[in-house]
């Protein structure tokens, strides 16, 4: 249950979940006792030092990993497999090199079993959403870094998938490019509210989009120190919300809670 008493689109409840070690040395235990709920249609970011346990968080919410205790629900029910009720949009570029952007686009409804004919219609009109129309042609490896993240975002939004899972989806791009990924991000979801899980190590990105933000602490057993409600108004231009008042007053609390544990991570990253 979320806090408002409606079922959780998205749920981590007591999730711990340990990594076997190679060649028989000790466990490593990444997340540990992990209980969070993301509201249907709400946008929750969670952020943390660096190597603390984040993606890790991401692929148990997505079916890719399982936990070691615990359970994942979604939609009030336990996760078993992958999740697919979820998009994804990962960190790393994740176009297939051989495909057009269109194609691209068009994959995940054709593995769905969606003719040629009748995904690449709709491919058209999302590529066209995201600001690519005239772009079908081109294979990803003609695309900027930005188009690239475009052609991503229009693969995840084609399935119309309940829940959005990022991680850390425009951290290559530059300042520019990226905060008007961001807005584009937030004009799609706020016309069609999805449940975001949104993974990112850079807080001023996580409080101009959320409407909350998590605190990790550093690993081991990393797990939820902090939990902010993001009241700022929307609609947000992301560039313009980092100006006001409100936002450097919840950055500050943030930071008072998160600085420490980016410190912890850094020390232990050295070693
Ligand atoms: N499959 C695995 N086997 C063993 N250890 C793993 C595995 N996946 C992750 N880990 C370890 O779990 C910890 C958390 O990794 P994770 O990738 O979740 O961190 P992260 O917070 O996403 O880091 P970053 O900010 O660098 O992306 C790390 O110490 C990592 O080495
Ligand atoms: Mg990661």
């Amino acid at each position: 249950m979320t806090a408002a008493g409606a079922t959780a689109a998205l749920a981590f409840d007591a999730v711990t979940c340990t990594f076997a070690a190679r060649g028989g040395g000790e466990r490593y235990t990444a997340v540990r006792d992990t209980t969070l709920a993301i509201a249907p249609g709400e946008f929750v970011s969670v952020v943390g030092p660096t190597g603390c346990g984040k993606s890790t968080l991401l692929n148990l919410a997505a079916g890719l990993l399982d936990a070691s205790s615990g359970t994942v629900m979604v939609d009030g029910a336990p996760l078993d497999g992958l999740n697919r009720r979820a998009g994804y949009m990962f960190q790393a570029d994740a176009l297939m090199p051989w495909r057009s952007a269109l194609a691209n686009v068009a994959a995940g409804l054709e593995f769905a079993g969606a003719k040629r004919a009748e995904a690449a219609p709709r491919a058209r009109e999302w590529l066209a959403r995201v600001g690519l129309a005239g772009f079908e042609d081109r294979y990803p490896h003609q695309l900027s870094g930005g188009m690239r993240k475009r052609v991503a975002l229009a693969q995840m939004l084609i399935l119309d998938p309940e829940i959005l899972l990022m991680d850390e989806p425009f951290s290559a791009l530059d300042i520019q490019t990226r905060q008007l990924m961001e807005n584009e991000l937030l004009e799609l979801w706020s016309a069609n509210r999805k449940s975001v899980l949104f993974i990112t190590h850079d807080l001023e990105e996580a409080i101009s989009l959320s409407d909350r933000v998590v605190v990790l602490a550093a690993g081991p057993g990393t797990h939820p120190i902090g939990e902010f409600a993001i009241d700022l108004p929307r609609p947000r231009d992301v560039a313009e919300i980092r100006l006001t008042p409100r936002f450097v007053e919840l950055h500050e609390a943030i930071w008072q809670v998160l600085r420490g544990e980016v410190l912890k991570g850094y020390a232990q990253a050295k070693h």
